[in-house]
């Protein structure tokens, strides 16, 4: 199959390979790109010309499977007609990187997007995986809009210790309490965590990568069915196989990220995304793919479009089980076919070319105690819900995660059963409240509320995956597992938490955490949706006019180049935490025509 059909545009690439107008250029051009073996015959065949963005590499454990699969897809590719051409994204290990995985998202985004534009490129298949690296390709594949497809790496297999489930990032949870317990030593301790990883593949929860592998085939981007197969599996080879195929048919019939990557399909993810109990990344990075797209989606959707909608996932941290079951129950259709039923997955076309509905209407849930129907779910009302006040202006809770433990402690009130109050203890950034937890002056009961601030994108680059916080030690061997948190940086999607997080804007940028001291009553009321600490307008005006006077909220120096320019251009998590320019060029380019 050859873009032979005269109604076909014109390759991109054939610019650079076969443009009789510009000799010399095409003959520097195919030199080059001649010398590792590709023949003058293949390059101006008028085969497309199919990226793969690699990236996976040693330095990126849970997308290094990658690079096994990189040889079905192309087998896929070459099947097609199509050659293919294999080039490295900026790896993203969201467990590697210091201080913060989240710093390279942007980064990785910037460099994929000249890739993508400056190359002869007609197509790309984007080899998603570990967290970032799924909004990252599809931010680039959306600013671009060059035809995209989506290939998971897929979970690893499940973890196991004793006869029970371990999974990824949620184990550690579990170990941290029981090391602080004095139940298990350093070396168990590392023991059962490691437990949690037999295989190659990302985190096997419900953790970011999941999510955002899920939400990429729920946004129609890869091949249905396909998010949730495990990465050892032989399927998996098979899929690289089939996406590699698809990318070429993409390419001729000129299917791009717009068209698929509508505002329906944004409305679809996010309802998805409740009924998988996916991660509170999961906004900041729609958002930020939104964003790129032109594509009119807020923080204020995730509320409209994905509260109400009930679990139906049962994965840790929410629930019980892990990847291997999620694939065997059916994965991302039988959800979609779940929330089908309920007309609430809108008209969408998807990679393949067919809608998602067409593609998900004979799914099926193969095994109920992982995916439960819509009728019988694990919880109701399952998605966010987005809180504002006078300490910022927007920021997620995520309702699934909220246990029976914490309900009867907090929201017991029957005059008032979804408010809590209590004081705060404020932490500055993740080293102060490691020093600080345990400290035995802190004066934290079962009634106080932990803040984090200078987590955000500009007060900790990249911001950091640190407001869910453990109670400090003495509560946890009196039976107090967790406290509410609230902060203005992220929290890692496989805690179980109850936290109020991504608030923006954050205290670096001026936001109502940094007014805030120990001792201070906060008040949540998840009736209204508000969050407020309990002072009178004048003390919040002194405080400010204080903290202003001093040259405002104080953070720690950048410690790289990118550090600090990141700093001065990233937008705040409820939007995005994109780099502004990149959007406003856009947007701009877009307004003139
Ligand atoms: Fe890479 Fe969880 S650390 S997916
Ligand atoms: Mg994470």
């Amino acid at each position: 199959m050859t873009d032979a059909s005269p109604t076909a545009p014109r390759l991109r690439s054939r610019a650079w390979f076969d443009d009789p107008t510009n000799a010399d250029m095409t003959a520097l051009y195919l030199e080059r790109y001649m010398n590792f073996g590709l023949g003058l015959e293949e390059l101006q065949s008028g085969k497309p010309i199919i990226g793969i963005a690699q990236t996976g590499s040693d330095l990126s454990p849970c997308n290094r499977h990658h690079i096994v699969l990189a040889d079905r897809l192309r087998d896929g590719i070459r099947e097609a007609g199509g050659i293919a051409i294999e080039f490295p994204v900026h790896p993203i290990q969201e467990t590697g990187k210091r201080p913060t995985a989240g710093l390279d998202r942007n980064l990785a985004y910037l460099g994929l997007v000249e890739l993508l534009f400056g190359y002869p490129l007609d197509g790309v298949v984007l080899t998603i995986g570990c967290d970032k690296t799924t909004p990252a390709c599809l931010m680039a594949a959306a600013t671009v809009n060059i035809p995209a497809i989506a290939l998971s790496v897929g979970p690893m297999l499940n973890g196991w210790h004793k006869g029970e489930r371990t999974g990824s990032g949620t184990i550690v949870w579990k170990a941290r309490e029981m090391l602080a317990a004095g139940e298990i030593d350093y070396k168990g301790f590392i023991k059962l965590v490691a437990s949690s990883a037999p295989s190659t593949g990302y985190c096997n929860t419900m953790g970011t990568a999941t999510t955002m592998n899920s939400l990429a085939e729920a946004l129609g981007m890869s091949l249905p069915g396909s998010a949730a197969i495990p990465a050892p599996y032989r399927d998996r080879q098979e899929c690289a196989y089939k996406t590699g195929l698809q990318i070429v048919e993409m390419v001729h019939a000129d299917r791009k990220p717009s068209d698929v990557m509508t505002r329906s399909a944004f409305v679809n993810a996010i309802r998805v995304n409740s009924a998988i109990g996916g991660s509170t990344n999961a906004p900041i990075h729609l958002n930020a793919i939104a964003r790129h797209l032109n594509v009119d989606l807020d923080i204020e959707d995730w509320q409209e479009h994905g509260r109400d909608v009930p679990l139906l996932v049962n994965l840790q941290p929410a629930g019980e089980y892990l990847g291997e079951d999620y694939y065997r129950a059916g994965g991302v259709p039988a959800v979609v076919a779940q929330l089908m039923g309920q007309g609430l997955i809108e008209d969408a076309l998807t990679v393949n070319g067919r809608t998602m509905a067409e593609n998900c209407a004979d799914a099926v849930i193969e095994d109920e105690r992982v995916i439960r129907r819509f009728d019988d779910p694990i919880k109701p009302a399952a998605g966010f819900s987005v809180l504002r006040g006078n300490l910022f202006d927007s920021a997620v809770m995520k309702l699934s995660v909220i246990n029976d433990e914490f309900r009867q402690r907090y929201l017991s009130d029957p005059a008032d059963p979804n408010a809590f109050e209590g004081p705060v203890i404020v932490f500055d950034g993740p080293e102060d409240y490691h020093h600080r937890i345990d400290d035995p002056d802190l004066g934290a009961t079962d009634r106080t509320l932990l803040i984090m601030r200078g987590a955000g994108p500009i007060g900790y680059p990249g911001a950091a995956e640190v407001v869910n916080m453990r109670a400090p030690l003495h509560l946890l061997q009196a039976g107090v597992h967790a406290l509410p948190c609230i902060g203005d940086g992220r929290q890692s999607g496989t805690s179980g938490s109850p936290s109020i997080l991504n608030a923006s804007p954050e205290a670096a940028a001026g936001g109502g955490l940094a007014l805030l001291r120990t001792g201070d009553r906060v008040r949540i009321d998840l009736n209204t949706g508000e969050a407020n600490v309990l002072l009178s307008d004048a003390e919040l005006a002194q405080r400010r006019a204080d903290l202003d006077a001093q040259g405002g909220y104080d953070y720690p120096a950048s410690q790289t180049p990118w550090q600090e320019m990141q700093r001065a251009v990233v937008g705040q998590l409820g939007t995005g935490a994109v780099l502004e320019p990149a959007v406003e060029y856009q947007r701009l380019a877009q307004t003139r025509g």
